[in-house]
């Protein structure tokens, strides 16, 4: 029996096999109008209701078989929503199928939509729709069993004044009435409700691969193609590991800059922010992350959140896995280094007795988005880093991982699931020797434990030691003003990542005086640097410093890159740094606009603007 604390369908009854979605997109109203089919099936006996999850959804009628139905739409759970309770009028039995069609609307406050302005786009002169369902607002785009436990195809028409794409494959012909057209989808391969994603704008597609294709505004066209030209290497890289990519297509959606993630894996269209588009193609592992889902995560899903790490460690592994095929293993290694102080620094804002800092945590009552952190990312990371090397190395584990997406692809599963099929693999391929090195595992340690992981992996760190050495030279020489003995070749051979594990050793050091950033700045040209990660350090490293000369920069940056992962420390760190609070605040409430409802919401608890 699924369990998933944070849906409130009765999945222990049904289970949804398909959606069929006709919608409507209106770009005045700001609304999504139509119907959405739900095909239903019994996987009990004596069950007399539907209940779905719906946020903020106006619902018109339901109907089954042509016959109205009576349905209650429940007081809003605070976190989880409206439950939709539907009466069938009659008792299915187990193995019983049934459709239900609900007729609704989103509304203003559906937070799986973003609806932007023409201002808000890169054109400027169309308005946009994306939408963004993980974890749990697949229930504002539509009435669901909104939860990872439950999978099903889907197919869609959607009506617009401009394309539309979604996270599925395009079928037959467009249709045009008046002014408007209608996109037709379909998504063959069983997926959870939340990677159900919809975007509409002035859309342009190039192909970049043999089943690749960039779509973004024309204006960034060019821009984004030659940025992920390494797309189908990745693809190949992760099905030399893995299985056989099994999706059709892998397009990707370069948004517009409000989109509050670096990427997301949406089957056959993983949407991607513009933050990536550094111009020398430093950023594009966030691509081969999403890459990495198309295994783990959308062929293997978490049952529910509190198992999140089952999608992301896994993936972040197999992520590192493919760069280290592509580029060598110092790469990756060096992307674990980076990985273990982001983890670091969630530890250290959570606290580390803090349930969410456990890789298994307890999420009743819990919103997810509030237990979203790196955690599950690089905790995970590490506890698969660990058992590998612990196991005898990639030999013993790199055909582990593959028969891990061959028993659970299609499935979704919990990690105690997971742990037995290890126990199993190792016993049946290896036996009793890697039974006792398993049985050596502090488990309760690893997944109930909070804090940093039991075991301190080491990474090699060839590609880190330019970095620590060029900070030791900055921090001894805090004495001497101005300094001397730096140069613009510092950095010459440095790539990107380089600079940005740089600036967060220094960051790490009691501030540098403020004649040190003038020439650091100076001579390393870090304000006027285009690659956003960089950007990223060099501004927090300055407000830790109340180097007040960057405020403009950090205010123009926070409020017009959405990403999460950038104006949330940014805003943060302003908040905190001498004379930042107001600042930081007036930006927030000056540019709401312009922030996800999810970036929105999570920044204003940031500021203490909300709880
Ligand atoms: N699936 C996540 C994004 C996500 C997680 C959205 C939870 C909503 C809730 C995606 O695959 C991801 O992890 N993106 C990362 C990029 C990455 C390289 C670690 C991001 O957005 O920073
Ligand atoms: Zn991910």
């Amino acid at each position: 029996m699924p369990y998933d604390p944070t849906s409130q369908s009765n999945i222990d009854e049904l289970k949804t096999n398909h959606i069929h979605l006709d919608l409507t997109v209106d770009f005045s109203a700001k609304t999504l109008t139509g119907s959405a089919e739900l095909e239903l099936e019994a996987i009990a006996d004596n069950v007399s209701k539907v209940v779905l999850d719906t946020s903020y959804i106006d619902v018109r009628s339901v109907t089954s078989n042509g016959k109205a139905l009576q349905f209650n739409l429940a007081e809003r759970h605070e976190k989880y929503g409206s439950a939709l309770a539907i009466e069938m009028g009659t008792t299915l039995s187990k193995g019983t199928k049934t459709k239900v069609i609900v007729k609704y609307a989103t509304t203003q406050d559906c937070t799986a939509c973003q609806w932007l302005e023409p201002s808000q786009t890169v054109g400027k002169k169309y308005p946009y729709l994306f939408t963004q369902c993980q974890a749990i607002h697949a229930r504002s785009l539509l009435p669901c069993q909104d939860s990872p436990s439950i999978k099903l195809t889907y197919s869609a028409n959607i009506t617009t004044p401009l394309r539309a794409v979604m996270s599925a494959v395009a079928i037959g012909e467009d249709q045009h009435a008046g002014d408007k057209t209608t996109f037709k989808f379909e998504q063959k391969q069983r997926i959870p409700s939340y990677l159900i994603a919809l975007a509409v704008g002035n859309l342009q597609g190039r192909e970049i691969g043999p089943r690749s294709t960039v779509w973004t505004e024309p204006e960034v066209l060019e821009t984004a193609a030659w940025e992920f030209v390494d797309t189908e290497n990745f693809i190949r890289t992760g099905e030399a590991l893995l299985t056989p990519y099994d999706w059709g297509r892998y397009d990707l959606l370069v948004l517009p800059a409000s989109f509050p993630y670096g990427g997301m894996e949406n089957p056959c269209l993983t949407f991607v922010t513009p933050s990536l588009l550094a111009g020398d193609r430093s950023l594009v592992d966030v691509v081969a992350h999403e890459i990495a889902h198309s295994w783990m995560g959308n062929l293997v899903t978490t049952e529910n959140w509190e198992h999140f790490w089952l999608n992301e460690g896994f993936t972040v592994f197999v992520e590192r896995k493919i760069i280290g095929r592509m580029k060598g293993k110092e790469h990756s290694e060096f992307s674990a280094i980076l990985g273990k102080k982001s983890l670091q620094e969630s530890v250290d804002l959570y606290g580390q007795d803090h349930p969410f800092t456990a890789l298994r945590p307890c999420l009743r009552g819990e919103d997810p988005d509030d237990s979203f952190s790196r955690v599950p990312y690089e905790k995970g990371f590490n506890l698969l880093y660990y058992l590998e090397k612990h196991l005898g190395g990639a030999e013993v584990f790199e055909p582990y991982l593959r028969a891990h997406v061959q028993e659970f692809a299609g499935r979704s599963i919990n990690t105690d699931d997971w742990k037995a099929f290890l126990y199993a693999f190792m016993d049946k391929t290896f036996g009793q020797e890697k039974i006792d090195l398993l049985n050596k595992v502090d488990w309760e340690a690893w997944l109930a434990g909070t804090g940093m992981p039991p075991v301190d992996n080491r990474f090699d760190d060839t590609l880190a030691k330019a970095c620590t050495c060029l900070c030791k030279k900055w921090d001894d020489s805090r004495q001497t003003n101005p300094p001397t003995g730096f140069a613009a070749d510092d950095i010459k051979d440095f790539s990107s990542t380089q600079k940005v594990v740089f600036l967060e050793k220094v960051s790490e050091l009691e501030p540098l005086p403020h004649g040190h950033l003038d020439t650091m700045d100076k001579l390393y040209e870090l304000t006027n640097v285009r690659n956003s990660e960089i950007r990223l350090r060099w501004h927090l490293l300055c407000l830790k410093a109340d180097y007040e000369k960057i405020y403009p920069e950090v205010v123009g940056f926070a409020s017009s890159m959405g990403r999460m992962k950038m104006c949330r420390p940014l805003l943060r760190s302003l908040y905190k740094a001498k004379n930042g609070a107001e600042l930081a605040r007036e930006t927030f409430i000056k540019h709401r606009s312009f922030f996800h409802p999810i970036a929105a919401a999570m920044i204003a608890k940031d500021l203490g603007l909300s709880k």
